[in-house]
């Protein structure tokens, strides 16, 4: 089969090409050239930026793809010109979207299924603009992809992530807490952001796309994907913590009392309101989604962010030692044993 590749090499799109290339699809990789990639000669390359529009479809319009899977469609217009240059001339179109699209809504069902999408929006919270508009953006492509299916049989398949988590995630949110679990100091919730926390592993979600390729019953649908176990941001904690042999203290701190401090809700990156609680019951039961145990992903994924990973330390880790003091007082106020 032949399959393109839209982004393709930092994390999800790494993955996915590396299990594309293992089990022999023919893979052309489109994006700029600018993150590197251990690919090589493996795959076909064609260079571009895909907001030239122009230039887009006047490269592929001659193209014939058994599937494009798209890892990079953030806005409308994105995918109205995937449909307008592959319109007849591919079998599958594969968009990633993400659990954020129900956290605009005023859907009130946890965890949230598919048809929970078709809730009234919120207004915008005041200070989440990029949050929310990531999310409504995601919303319009969908919508496009719903009516350019049921208008045009133009054939896509979504799928709404929650945080993907692994090796290579450049978000650095899960680094965020190994730092602070390292250093055995204690760590900081927001006392609001003890989160039900329900990602999904990268190579799970790379596999699940590999899985629906030619599959023909997925056309024009939406899946959620998320892990099976459901665990607290606390026993999440816990559960690193024990992995990687540390004590860890938690410190659970009013919301208000951490901002008046000085110190963002992003020093704990799990806690805000835009972690999703997705249901993938529907993927499980039509297209046999299965997820990694959570313990069977999270050892390979510390250890390469203990080990292997030599870039920045996440923004908010600049924090610590303002927060270590805040954590140090608040601990004795609460009573807790050293
Ligand atoms: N991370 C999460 O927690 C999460 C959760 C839910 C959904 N998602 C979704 O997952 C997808 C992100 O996947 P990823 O970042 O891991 O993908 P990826 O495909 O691994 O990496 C991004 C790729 O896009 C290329 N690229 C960036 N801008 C480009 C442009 N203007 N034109 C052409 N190529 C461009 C980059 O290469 P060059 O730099 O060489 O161009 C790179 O190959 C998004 O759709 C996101 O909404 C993520």
């Amino acid at each position: 089969m032949k399959i393109l590749v839209i982004g393709g090499t930092k994390f999800l799109g790494y993955y996915l090409t590396r299990t594309l290339l293992e089990e022999g699809f023919e893979v052309t990789l489109f994006n700029r050239g600018i993150t590197p990639d251990d690919f090589g000669s493996s795959v076909k390359r064609i260079y571009g930026n895909r907001k030239d529009y122009k230039k887009f479809y006047e490269t592929f319009r001659r193209e014939k793809y058994d599937a494009v899977i798209d890892l990079i469609a953030y806005e409308p217009e994105d995918v109205e010109v995937i449909e307008k240059t592959f319109r007849d001339r591919v079998g599958q179109y594969i968009f990633i979207s993400t659990g954020q699209v129900y956290l605009i809504t005023e859907n009130k069902h946890q965890p949230a299924r598919e048809e929970d999408y078709y809730q009234k929006l919120i207004p915008c919270p005041k200070g989440e603009e990029a949050a929310y508009e990531y999310g409504l953006k995601k919303r319009q492509i969908e919508d496009y992809l719903e009516d350019a299916y049921r208008l045009r049989k133009f054939p896509s398949v979504r799928f709404r992530c929650p945080i993907i988590e692994g090796p290579r995630d450049y978000t650095l949110r899960l680094y965020s807490y190994l730092l602070r679990i390292d250093d055995e100091h204690p760590v900081i919730i927001p006392e609001s952001g003890d989160n039900i926390i329900r990602h999904v592993y990268v190579k799970d979600v790379a596999r699940t796309l590999i899985r629906v390729l030619g599959v023909e019953k997925t056309r024009g649908k939406v899946y959620n994907l998320a892990q099976e176990e459901v665990v607290r941001l606390s026993e999440f904690l816990r559960l690193i913590a024990q992995i990687m042999g540390k004590p860890l203290q938690l410190v659970k701190i009013p919301d208000r009392e951490l901002l008046e401090e000085g110190l963002p809700l992003d020093i704990s990156p799990f806690s805000g309101r835009w972690v999703s609680y997705l249901d993938p019951s529907f993927a499980k039961e039509e297209i046999g989604f299965r997820s990694t145990p959570l313990e069977k992903w999270l050892k390979p994924t510390i250890y390469y962010f203990m080990e292997e990973y030599r870039g920045e330390k996440p923004s908010n880790y600049h924090y610590r030692a303002r927060e270590i003091q805040l954590a140090e007082k608040w601990k004795f106020k609460l009573g807790i044993p050293e």
